[in-house]
Protein backbone atom coordinates (compact mmCIF):
# COMPACT_ATOMS: atom_id res chain seq x y z
CA UNK A 1 0.00 0.00 0.00
CA UNK A 2 1.53 3.57 -1.07
CA UNK A 3 1.27 5.68 2.10
CA UNK A 4 -0.41 9.06 2.19
CA UNK A 5 1.64 11.84 1.56
CA UNK A 6 0.07 15.85 2.08
CA UNK A 7 2.31 18.47 1.72
CA UNK A 8 1.58 22.13 2.58
CA UNK A 9 3.10 24.40 -0.35
CA UNK A 10 2.90 28.06 1.09
CA UNK A 11 4.10 29.80 -2.19
CA UNK A 12 5.30 33.19 -1.36
CA UNK A 13 4.02 33.71 2.16
CA UNK A 14 5.87 33.64 5.80
CA UNK A 15 8.68 35.45 7.05
CA UNK A 16 11.21 33.22 9.30
CA UNK A 17 8.59 35.19 12.19
CA UNK A 18 5.51 34.20 10.53
CA UNK A 19 6.77 30.66 9.74
CA UNK A 20 7.65 29.83 13.56
CA UNK A 21 4.18 31.11 14.67
CA UNK A 22 2.25 28.37 11.52
CA UNK A 23 4.71 25.76 12.80
CA UNK A 24 4.18 26.38 15.74
CA UNK A 25 0.00 26.15 15.51
CA UNK A 26 0.30 23.09 13.54
CA UNK A 27 3.10 21.07 14.65
CA UNK A 28 1.27 18.78 17.34
CA UNK A 29 -1.83 18.72 15.45
CA UNK A 30 -0.09 17.09 12.16
CA UNK A 31 2.53 15.50 13.93
CA UNK A 32 1.62 11.63 12.62
CA UNK A 33 2.99 8.83 11.18
CA UNK A 34 0.12 7.68 9.32
CA UNK A 35 0.35 9.95 6.79
CA UNK A 36 3.98 12.03 5.68
CA UNK A 37 3.72 15.38 6.17
CA UNK A 38 5.81 18.00 4.15
CA UNK A 39 5.46 21.66 4.99
CA UNK A 40 7.17 23.82 2.14
CA UNK A 41 8.06 27.10 3.30
CA UNK A 42 10.62 29.81 1.15
CA UNK A 43 13.97 29.95 1.23
CA UNK A 44 14.14 32.03 3.95
CA UNK A 45 12.42 30.02 6.18
CA UNK A 46 13.72 26.79 5.29
CA UNK A 47 16.03 26.46 8.12
CA UNK A 48 13.77 27.60 10.25
CA UNK A 49 11.37 25.00 9.77
CA UNK A 50 14.09 22.14 9.86
CA UNK A 51 15.00 23.23 12.84
CA UNK A 52 11.20 23.70 14.38
CA UNK A 53 10.37 20.28 13.51
CA UNK A 54 13.04 18.35 14.84
CA UNK A 55 12.06 15.59 17.11
CA UNK A 56 8.73 15.42 14.85
CA UNK A 57 7.48 13.19 11.85
CA UNK A 58 7.19 16.22 9.69
CA UNK A 59 9.46 16.57 6.80
CA UNK A 60 10.32 19.99 4.80
CA UNK A 61 10.63 20.43 1.21
CA UNK A 62 11.73 22.97 -0.90
CA UNK A 63 9.26 24.97 -3.66
CA UNK A 64 11.76 25.01 -6.36
CA UNK A 65 16.05 24.21 -7.11
CA UNK A 66 17.92 24.49 -9.84
CA UNK A 67 19.92 21.26 -11.66
CA UNK A 68 23.33 22.38 -11.85
CA UNK A 69 25.53 22.27 -8.68
CA UNK A 70 26.61 25.63 -9.08
CA UNK A 71 27.81 28.22 -10.95
CA UNK A 72 26.78 32.04 -12.43
CA UNK A 73 23.36 31.45 -11.55
CA UNK A 74 21.92 34.48 -10.07
CA UNK A 75 19.15 34.12 -7.61
CA UNK A 76 18.87 30.10 -8.25
CA UNK A 77 19.64 27.42 -5.53
CA UNK A 78 21.19 23.85 -5.74
CA UNK A 79 20.22 20.56 -4.19
CA UNK A 80 23.13 20.32 -2.17
CA UNK A 81 22.09 23.71 -0.52
CA UNK A 82 19.06 22.70 0.27
CA UNK A 83 20.22 19.01 1.74
CA UNK A 84 22.55 21.19 3.61
CA UNK A 85 19.46 22.73 5.37
CA UNK A 86 18.07 19.48 5.98
CA UNK A 87 15.72 19.53 3.27
CA UNK A 88 14.41 16.57 2.06
CA UNK A 89 11.55 17.20 -0.47
CA UNK A 90 11.55 19.47 -3.86
CA UNK A 91 8.75 20.65 -5.60
CA UNK A 92 9.38 20.72 -9.68
CA UNK A 93 7.27 22.23 -12.25
CA UNK A 94 4.57 23.52 -10.34
CA UNK A 95 2.54 25.66 -12.24
CA UNK A 96 3.30 29.09 -11.47
CA UNK A 97 7.02 28.54 -12.33
CA UNK A 98 5.65 27.50 -15.94
CA UNK A 99 3.06 29.99 -16.27
CA UNK A 100 5.48 33.05 -14.24
CA UNK A 101 9.14 31.42 -14.81
CA UNK A 102 9.20 29.79 -17.61
CA UNK A 103 9.86 26.69 -16.99
CA UNK A 104 9.46 24.07 -19.81
CA UNK A 105 8.92 20.49 -19.44
CA UNK A 106 12.65 20.42 -20.60
CA UNK A 107 13.55 22.03 -17.01
CA UNK A 108 11.41 20.02 -15.16
CA UNK A 109 13.58 16.72 -16.11
CA UNK A 110 16.61 18.37 -15.26
CA UNK A 111 15.71 19.46 -12.19
CA UNK A 112 13.56 15.97 -11.92
CA UNK A 113 17.22 13.91 -12.65
CA UNK A 114 19.40 16.41 -10.38
CA UNK A 115 16.80 15.55 -7.32
CA UNK A 116 16.82 12.27 -7.43
CA UNK A 117 20.52 12.07 -8.14
CA UNK A 118 20.70 14.38 -4.96
CA UNK A 119 18.69 12.46 -3.02
CA UNK A 120 15.74 14.56 -2.81
CA UNK A 121 12.17 13.07 -2.94
CA UNK A 122 10.63 15.12 -5.90
CA UNK A 123 7.32 16.47 -6.51
CA UNK A 124 6.61 16.88 -10.00
CA UNK A 125 4.21 19.01 -11.08
CA UNK A 126 1.31 18.30 -13.88
CA UNK A 127 -1.94 19.86 -15.16
CA UNK A 128 -3.93 21.57 -17.84
CA UNK A 129 -4.99 24.87 -17.55
CA UNK A 130 -8.64 26.20 -18.20
CA UNK A 131 -8.52 26.70 -21.84
CA UNK A 132 -7.45 22.56 -22.31
CA UNK A 133 -10.05 21.41 -19.51
CA UNK A 134 -12.58 23.22 -22.04
CA UNK A 135 -10.57 22.08 -25.14
CA UNK A 136 -10.80 18.54 -23.39
CA UNK A 137 -7.81 18.09 -24.31
CA UNK A 138 -6.44 17.43 -20.99
CA UNK A 139 -5.50 13.90 -21.10
CA UNK A 140 -3.06 14.82 -24.08
CA UNK A 141 -1.93 17.58 -21.84
CA UNK A 142 -1.44 15.67 -18.77
CA UNK A 143 0.46 12.52 -20.65
CA UNK A 144 2.65 14.68 -22.82
CA UNK A 145 3.94 16.13 -19.45
CA UNK A 146 4.22 13.25 -17.66
CA UNK A 147 6.16 11.70 -20.32
CA UNK A 148 8.40 14.79 -21.14
CA UNK A 149 9.57 15.16 -16.99
CA UNK A 150 10.13 11.26 -17.14
CA UNK A 151 12.42 11.62 -19.74
CA UNK A 152 15.92 8.73 -19.04
CA UNK A 153 14.77 8.54 -15.45
CA UNK A 154 15.00 4.56 -14.16
CA UNK A 155 12.51 3.08 -12.74
CA UNK A 156 13.97 2.56 -9.52
CA UNK A 157 13.77 6.33 -9.29
CA UNK A 158 10.39 6.95 -10.72
CA UNK A 159 9.38 4.65 -7.92
CA UNK A 160 10.48 7.27 -5.16
CA UNK A 161 8.90 9.99 -6.73
CA UNK A 162 5.72 11.83 -6.55
CA UNK A 163 3.66 12.89 -8.90
CA UNK A 164 0.50 15.96 -8.14
CA UNK A 165 -1.56 16.67 -10.24
CA UNK A 166 -3.17 20.54 -10.21
CA UNK A 167 -5.51 21.35 -12.78
CA UNK A 168 -4.13 25.50 -13.22
CA UNK A 169 -7.98 26.37 -13.27
CA UNK A 170 -8.44 25.45 -9.68
CA UNK A 171 -5.87 26.56 -7.91
CA UNK A 172 -6.02 29.46 -5.27
CA UNK A 173 -10.04 29.62 -7.14
CA UNK A 174 -12.16 27.80 -4.33
CA UNK A 175 -12.94 25.12 -7.78
CA UNK A 176 -11.99 21.87 -6.59
CA UNK A 177 -12.13 19.74 -9.85
CA UNK A 178 -14.75 17.31 -8.53
CA UNK A 179 -13.56 13.85 -6.89
CA UNK A 180 -14.39 12.25 -10.27
CA UNK A 181 -12.14 13.87 -12.62
CA UNK A 182 -8.86 14.59 -10.18
CA UNK A 183 -9.10 10.11 -9.90
CA UNK A 184 -9.83 10.31 -13.56
CA UNK A 185 -6.24 12.42 -13.82
CA UNK A 186 -4.65 10.74 -11.56
CA UNK A 187 -5.50 7.43 -12.96
CA UNK A 188 -4.19 8.39 -16.47
CA UNK A 189 -0.67 9.79 -14.38
CA UNK A 190 -0.48 5.58 -13.05
CA UNK A 191 -1.54 4.01 -16.49
CA UNK A 192 0.91 6.80 -18.36
CA UNK A 193 3.73 5.05 -15.96
CA UNK A 194 2.19 1.84 -15.89
CA UNK A 195 3.40 2.20 -20.01
CA UNK A 196 6.88 3.90 -19.41
CA UNK A 197 8.10 1.11 -16.48
CA UNK A 198 5.11 -1.35 -15.94
CA UNK A 199 2.96 -2.17 -12.56
CA UNK A 200 5.05 -3.05 -10.51
CA UNK A 201 7.07 0.29 -10.37
CA UNK A 202 3.52 2.67 -11.70
CA UNK A 203 2.03 0.96 -8.13
CA UNK A 204 4.60 2.99 -5.99
CA UNK A 205 4.46 6.24 -7.51
CA UNK A 206 2.60 8.44 -5.15
CA UNK A 207 -0.09 10.61 -7.01
CA UNK A 208 -1.00 13.92 -5.21
CA UNK A 209 -4.14 16.36 -6.40
CA UNK A 210 -3.71 19.97 -5.13
CA UNK A 211 -6.23 22.84 -6.39
CA UNK A 212 -8.67 24.24 -3.56
CA UNK A 213 -8.19 21.28 -0.97
CA UNK A 214 -9.51 21.88 2.17
CA UNK A 215 -11.47 19.97 5.06
CA UNK A 216 -14.43 19.51 3.41
CA UNK A 217 -13.31 17.79 0.39
CA UNK A 218 -10.05 16.18 1.45
CA UNK A 219 -12.09 12.78 2.47
CA UNK A 220 -13.39 12.40 -0.48
CA UNK A 221 -10.51 13.10 -2.36
CA UNK A 222 -8.55 10.84 -0.17
CA UNK A 223 -10.91 7.52 -0.82
CA UNK A 224 -9.88 7.82 -4.66
CA UNK A 225 -8.11 4.95 -5.74
CA UNK A 226 -4.99 6.43 -7.76
CA UNK A 227 -5.14 9.61 -5.01
CA UNK A 228 -2.83 9.30 -2.36
CA UNK A 229 -1.99 12.56 -1.23
CA UNK A 230 -2.89 16.05 -1.49
CA UNK A 231 -0.40 19.34 -2.44
CA UNK A 232 -1.94 22.17 -0.42
CA UNK A 233 -1.69 25.78 -1.44
CA UNK A 234 -3.97 28.19 1.00
CA UNK A 235 -5.00 25.78 3.24
CA UNK A 236 -1.35 24.87 4.75
CA UNK A 237 -1.23 28.20 5.93
CA UNK A 238 -3.92 27.86 8.84
CA UNK A 239 -5.24 25.38 11.19
CA UNK A 240 -6.99 23.74 8.47
CA UNK A 241 -3.99 21.98 7.34
CA UNK A 242 -4.62 20.03 10.60
CA UNK A 243 -7.73 19.06 9.45
CA UNK A 244 -6.36 18.41 5.81
CA UNK A 245 -3.57 15.78 7.58
CA UNK A 246 -6.14 14.00 9.74
CA UNK A 247 -8.57 13.42 6.87
CA UNK A 248 -10.96 10.85 7.58
CA UNK A 249 -11.56 11.15 11.47
P1 LIG B 1 -4.54 26.11 -3.45
O1 LIG B 1 -4.67 24.96 -2.48
O2 LIG B 1 -4.39 27.43 -2.81
O3 LIG B 1 -5.55 26.04 -4.53
O4 LIG B 1 -3.10 25.86 -4.18
C1 LIG B 1 -2.82 24.64 -4.75
C2 LIG B 1 -1.39 24.62 -5.12
O5 LIG B 1 -0.98 25.26 -6.07
C3 LIG B 1 -0.47 23.82 -4.30
O6 LIG B 1 0.76 23.69 -4.91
Amino acid sequence: MRKAVIAGNWKMNKTIKGAKELIALLKDKVNTDKVEVVFCPTYTALSTAVEELKGTNIKVGAQNMHWEDNGAFTGEISADMLLELGVEYVILGHSERRQYFNETDATVNKKFKKALKAGLIPIVCVGESLGEREADIQKKIVTDQVIAAFNEIEASDAAKSIVAYEPIWAIGTGKTASSEQAEEVCRWVRETLDSLYGTETSQKVRIQYGGSVNASNVDELMGMENIDGALVGGASLKEDFASIVNFGK
